[in-house]
């Protein structure tokens, strides 16, 4: 069985936040990054409860590799939403919704696997304030829902992904949240990295060929 199928088997479905097709895009892109030798680390911004962290960390556990997940997130809930998040239909999240706390997560991850917790370090605050960031990352999952967030993922961490790497921006095709497609395609406006959507993921492989996984 493939790492991929057999986290998507394994590891448990912390909350409804993503679907199986979205796990399965996610692990699918880190798993062609760690084939690929691809140098950094693994970030995701907005871990929340770790829905999607367990599966990074499984990922990096089934490999058996020296790479480490950086889960980010100020647990406070969503900031306050901006003019590009807004939408006509008010389905999107209402502001500080989504609140959680790092025990939470840490209780998450140790009830499943214990060990996992050796190749987690979290940052914990906003993310533009948060310090710790890998100098170079091979992956990373921008999860935080809205403009500012985004913008503040695509700032601080594409810079740091190495050629080759892959970021996967959650909730790129979904229309409650506008804000993340109108900063992705403001921030890739004239980059030449190859992109693709799958499940409503957009995939970016920076500087690569090889979005189509
Ligand atoms: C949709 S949830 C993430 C779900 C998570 N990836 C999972 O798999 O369970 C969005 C998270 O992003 C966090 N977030 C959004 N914007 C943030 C910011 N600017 N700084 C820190 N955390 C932020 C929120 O606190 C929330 O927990």
């Amino acid at each position: 069985m493939s790492p991929v199928n057999k986290i998507l088997a394994e590891y448990p479905k912390l909350d409804s936040t993503h679907g199986p097709k979205d796990r399965e895009t996610v692990l699918s892109c880190l798993y062609e990054a760690m084939r690929n030798d691809i140098p950094g680390d693994i970030v995701e911004m907005g871990c929340h409860v770790g829905n999607m962290t367990i599966c990074l960390l499984g990922m990096v556990k089934e490999l058996g590799a020296d790479k480490k997940v950086y889960g980010v997130d100020a647990f406070q809930g969503l900031p306050d939403k901006t003019a590009p998040d807004l939408t006509n239909d008010n389905c999107n999240r209402v502001d500080g919704g989504l609140k959680c706390s790092r025990k939470q997560l840490v209780e998450n991850i140790t009830g499943f696997d214990a060990g996992l917790m050796d190749k987690l370090v979290i940052l914990e605050g906003l993310f533009s304030e948060v310090t710790g960031y890998p100098d170079q990352v091979c992956f990373a999952f921008f999860d935080g829902d809205l403009y500012e967030s985004i913008k503040d993922s695509f700032d601080i961490i594409y810079p740091r992904v190495s050629p080759g790497g892959i970021i996967c921006v959650h909730d790129y095709s979904n229309c409650h949240y506008p804000g993340v497609r109108a900063i992705t395609d403001k921030y890739m406006s004239g980059k030449n990295d190859v992109c693709t959507i799958k499940s409503g993921v957009l995939i970016i492989n920076k500087e690569g060929q090889n979005a189509g996984v």
